[in-house]
């Protein structure tokens, strides 16, 4: 039969349906028989119903071939819609033809395995409702992401996953080897963004990024998908007023759209339709103060990691900037505060409940001397920049650019406890199949 002759299991819930003739496919989650008669639970991209069999309609070789088939064999199913108030949902089909697709071997996913076996079967494991409702959320935030973008006139690019640079510091990349010269997986497509920038003056590229930090957190990934927007003419304030603006369409986008999913995974919808502008702005400055009243050992120049930004956020319920780090604790290209050269025109946006870090962004250093006199304090290879210095040689405007890492803001839209969740198949330090 092709495609598209069979009702997805959905049209057997319209408010028409009953006794409705449908054609099904999909696959059953649990099957049981009794007297000659056989239950079925089919699902498809849709959802799921109830499908009864009866010996003498089916016929006895259909019926026992229908018996056999496990949890999460494949069938196709003709029949008619009845509501039945004893059914799942209120309704189901009576098969008047069903055909085996695949019988499928005895399914391994069960109930209270343990977390490792669940991510060495993560290929069959991400079926489950859970990361069907997960991965649907995903794809309307990316939708919502490309939507504000678009309206806000910044042209999707396509800058190279491959490079000779390692970009953010060379100690987290991961290296290859490229016909023997070394390259890196990309860690930001931050500086071809910036080489894009002069023509186009508003760009963004949507791309992994890999980072091989051996962080075992729950808020680290080594591959992930990374929004990047550059932003010519711009300052600090205006590029929070953009990331702001960003993060509140996707929020009230997403709980529009995918209310039900939402719901399922312990995110009422309202309470994303609460995130409203503008966002707290805190200097890194007050956050010390803070962090040190509430007894954290931290000090001017410290890196606040994971406990301090929980520490942050806990009690927050909107996300919150915090700008203004020391200038030794960021990369390169930031610059260089006007009232405090001690700084840098930075800021990180901390997603509350304790989530911590969803998007880090600055404006740009446009003096080419003082990019140089940053990447030597670095101890970065000058030499390999030379292509970037050049973009401050020919036509250096000031402009700004951030990075949002969407399975860190889907992480804390969703509540999830840990990241991977967040991904089909996560890449971790300790894992890399399937
Ligand atoms: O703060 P990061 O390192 O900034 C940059 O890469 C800039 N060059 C971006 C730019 O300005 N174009 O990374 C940006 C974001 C973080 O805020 C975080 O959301 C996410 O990327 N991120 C990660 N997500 C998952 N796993 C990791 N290991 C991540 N590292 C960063
Ligand atoms: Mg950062």
């Amino acid at each position: 039969m092709s495609p598209g002759t069979f009702d997805p299991v959905a049209r057997v819930f319209a408010p028409d349906a009953a006794g409705a003739n449908v054609r099904l496919r999909g696959w059953l989650g649990k099957s049981r028989s009794s007297g000659g008669i056989l239950f079925l639970l089919l699902r498809d991209r849709t959802g799921s119903v109830q499908v009864t069999g009866k010996r003498d309609v089916l016929g006895d070789a259909a019926f026992d071939a229908a018996e056999h088939v496990q949890v999460e064999g494949a069938v196709t199913v003709e029949g008619t819609v009845h509501a039945d108030p004893r059914a799942p949902g209120g309704r189901e089909v009576r098969a008047t033809k069903i055909t085996v697709v695949d019988a499928g071997e005895p399914f391994p996913i069960m109930a209270d395995q343990t977390e490792e076996f669940r991510l060495d079967h993560r290929h069959l494991v991400i079926r489950s409702p859970e990361h069907v409702a997960t991965f649907r959320v995903k794809a309307e935030v990316l939708r919502a992401l490309r939507e504000f973008l678009d309206r806000e006139e910044v042209l999707e690019t396509t800058p190279p996953i491959l490079s000779g640079n390692a970009a953010e510091g060379g100690a987290e990349a991961f290296q290859i080897d490229y016909f023997g010269r070394p390259g890196y997986l990309s860690q930001t497509a931050q500086l071809y963004l910036e080489a894009l920038l002069v023509p186009h003056e508003r760009v963004y590229a949507l791309t992994p990024s890999f980072r091989a930090e051996k962080s075992r957190t729950p808020r680290h990934l080594t591959e992930y998908q990374h929004l990047e927007v550059e932003l010519a003419w711009c300052d600090l304030a205006e590029l929070l007023d953009f990331e702001e603006r960003m993060v509140v369409y996707v929020c009230h986008t997403v709980a529009e759209r995918r209310a039900k999913e939402l719901a399922a995974l312990g995110r009422p919808p309202d309470e994303l339709r609460a995130i409203a502008t503008p966002f707290p702005r805190m200097r890194y400055a007050e956050a010390i103060d803070r962090l040190a009243a509430q007894g954290f050992p931290v000090r001017w120049g410290s890196d606040l990691g994971t406990a301090e930004e929980r520490a942050l956020t806990l009690e927050a319920h909107t996300p919150i900037f915090l700008t203004h780090f020391p200038r030794e604790l960021k990369a390169f290209y930031m610059l260089r505060s006007g009232d405090d050269p001690r700084t840098v025109e930075a800021a990180d946006l901390l997603a509350p409940e304790g989530f911590g870090e969803i998007v880090g962004g600055s404006c740009r250093e446009t003096d080419v001397n003082l990019l140089i006199e940053r990447l030597q304090q670095t101890g970065a290879p000058v030499a390999e920049y030379e292509w970037y210095l050049d973009l401050r040689r020919h036509g250096s405007i000031p402009h700004a650019g951030f990075g949002l890492g969407v399975e860190r803001i889907l992480r804390w839209m969703l509540r999830r406890e840990h990241i991977r969740e967040t991904t089909p198949f996560p890449r971790t330090p300790s894992r890399h199949t399937p």
